[in-house]
């Protein structure tokens, strides 16, 4: 479908979960208070792919992006929770050791760019369109 509605009512901060959107499967993060903190503070590291976290989201607390990794397209690990990129807070990519922070930027290894931000909308407060 080229557009997916979701309503997030249930998700509580802190868990992920995946949809599928155009084939691809979508990332949704509710983040806390502190993954929030932390994609802030990385705001001022040196990024492979410079873009700030604001202008990554639309309401803080939802990182939607697209589970693909910008390397060569494997579907990187950390829906489950945890850190598996030993401290970046987001994604790994266990094909060539990509690191994703916690706005899915790219932090270390060979991929070229961020996570890509669907175009996505909140209809209502928890209900988001994608596509
Ligand atoms: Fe993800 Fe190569 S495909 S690091």
């Amino acid at each position: 479908l080229s557009v997916v509605q979701v309503d997030l009512e249930g998700v509580v901060p802190g868990s992920r979960i995946t949809l599928k959107w155009k084939g691809k499967p979508v990332f949704i993060d509710h983040r806390t208070e502190a993954r929030i903190a932390q994609a802030r503070a990385d705001d001022a590291e040196t990024l492979i792919d410079p873009e700030l976290d604001a202008e990554r989201v639309q309401k803080p607390e939802w990182l939607i992006v697209v589970g693909v990794c910008t390397h060569l397209g494997c579907i990187p690990l950390g829906q489950g929770g945890g850190d598996p990129t030993g401290g970046y807070g987001g994604w790994f990519c266990p094909c060539h050791g990509s690191h994703y922070d916690t706005s899915g930027r790219i932090r270390k290894g060979p991929a070229p760019r961020n996570l890509d931000v669907p175009t996505y909308e909140f209809v209502t407060d928890t209900l988001v369109k994608i596509g």
